[in-house]
């Protein structure tokens, strides 16, 4: 492919795509922060940002970059023909949704999303999360070893959001397929079109079965998500079908993968760091700094992207419209000129801000949602299981680069 710029690091550029980076990322972007903190990458045919105050900046800049219609670069990779036959999935990359899209729509769908995300809603669900964390723990503690994250980081935030969607308990397994091939396809370093393929399957599916259910709670409201964003729909147009659907996938994809690699990470952190672990035992006051911590140290989500909306210098480099521009938001939250100690995981380190849920007007909605998530497993687990320990050589980190998480966790009782 033909590149508008010189990378100028070719080795460190291979690294983005190599196999260390889905292992380990940070020594790379190490490199990235101390010799490339603006870097063109061909491997990913964009701008890398490392530094934590650059990632910031670059969050919060909504002149000069936008967030509609960036995953349309995603398919720059492809070939002509491989583009046309996912046309249904470029269609629906090209619609405007609360995460898509930048004032005035943006403020206009927030508005309506942020409504189904009130403290208030949040915190009532605290009593569901609880009984479907016992739940789980009880089948898999049946057994003396299991995998945390098959048996209740992945299920647990998928069951929720299917509920909250309103989505019947049986098509609970339907919720978790689409959610992985869907983010499959974003999710590694470079675009391929098995993945594309395979995502836009999902995805048409998944808008099938959301088409019916908005239907059917417009004959028969209920009490939840689907029938709350089909009301705004009905209310003067103030979601078109197409951005209901597209928004209704945001909040599927958005709040389950992250919130499992939050799970996954938390207990991987915890459990290796065995002092830690015991000192929450004792103290429960440290769960909120543990969660913190976690967030900060492997940032579920390691990289976000926008679209240059508008020419522009950023520390002196010249973007183009319509480049994409990477935030590594992983990277930031290890940078020494940010924190101290930052390679260090610490839960007593005094105050932790970080970048793990965004900044600026897209900041994460689902964030009280996925914080009280994290909060009640962790209680849960401490009060069944305080003996737990981790299997190290189990731990299979996922091959994607844009998130950080283990696909696999063994742990078991201790002896
Ligand atoms: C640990 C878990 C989570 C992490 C790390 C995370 C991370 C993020 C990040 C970085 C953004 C900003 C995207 C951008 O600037 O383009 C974001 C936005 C968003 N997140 Fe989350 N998220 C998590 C959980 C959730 C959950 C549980 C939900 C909902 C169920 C959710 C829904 C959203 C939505 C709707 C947005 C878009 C907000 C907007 O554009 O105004 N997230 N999230």
């Amino acid at each position: 492919m033909n590149s508008p710029h010189a990378c100028p690091d070719p080795q460190l550029d291979a690294l983005l795509v190599s196999d260390e980076i889905m292992e380990d990322p940070y020594p790379i972007y190490e490199r990235l922060r101390e010799e490339q903190p603006v870097f063109w990458s061909d491997a990913w045919q964009a701008w890398v940002i490392s530094r934590y105050d650059d990632v910031e900046a670059s969050l919060k800049d909504k002149d000069n970059l936008s967030n509609e219609n960036r995953q349309a670069l995603l398919f720059s990779a492809l070939t002509e023909a491989e583009r046309a036959e996912v046309a249904p999935l470029r269609h629906y990359y090209a619609q405007k949704d609360v995460i898509g899209s930048d004032p005035p729509d943006h403020s206009r769908m927030r508005a309506l999303v942020q409504k189904a995300f009130t403290p208030r809603t949040v915190a009532g669900l605290g009593p569901r999360i609880e009984a479907l964390a016992h739940e789980l723990l009880d089948h898999a503690l049946q057994s003396r070893r299991f995998d945390f994250i098959a048996e209740v980081a992945h299920p647990l935030p998928v069951i929720l959001i299917a509920e909250m969607m309103g989505a019947p308990v049986k098509d609970r397994h339907l919720f978790k397929r689409w959610s992985a091939d869907i983010l499959a396809f974003q999710g590694t370093g470079v675009t391929t079109a098995d993945a594309a393929r395979i995502s836009q399957a999902s995805l048409l599916e998944m808008f099938d079965y959301m088409n019916e259910l908005i239907d059917s709670r417009r004959v028969e409201p209920r009490d939840d998500l689907i029938t709350a964003l089909a009301n705004a729909e009905e209310e003067g147009q103030r979601f078109s079908r197409d951005e209901l659907l597209a928004t209704c996938n945001t909040i599927l994809t958005a709040g389950h993968e992250t919130t499992t690699n939050l799970l996954g990470n938390l207990l991987h952190l915890l459990l290796r760091h065995r002092d830690q672990w015991t000192a929450l035992v004792r103290d429960p006051n440290l769960i909120t700094p543990a969660i913190e911590e976690a967030l900060r140290y492997d940032a579920p989500k390691q990289r976000n992207f926008r679209r240059v909306k508008r020419a522009h210098e950023f520390l002196g480099v010249p973007f183009a419209e319509d480049e994409m521009v990477f935030q590594l938001i992983g990277s930031a939250q290890r940078d020494p000129r940010h924190y101290d100690q930052p390679d260090v995981f610490n839960i007593q380190r005094g105050k932790i801000e970080h970048l793990a849920f965004g900044a600026g007007i897209h900041f994460c909605l689902g964030a009280p949602l996925a914080r009280l998530e994290a909060r009640k497993v962790l209680e849960i687990m401490l009060a069944r299981c305080p003996d737990v320990e981790l299997e190290p050589e189990t731990v299979k980190w996922q091959p994607r680069v844009q998130f950080r998480g283990p696909g696999e966790m063994w742990i078991r009782r201790g002896a």
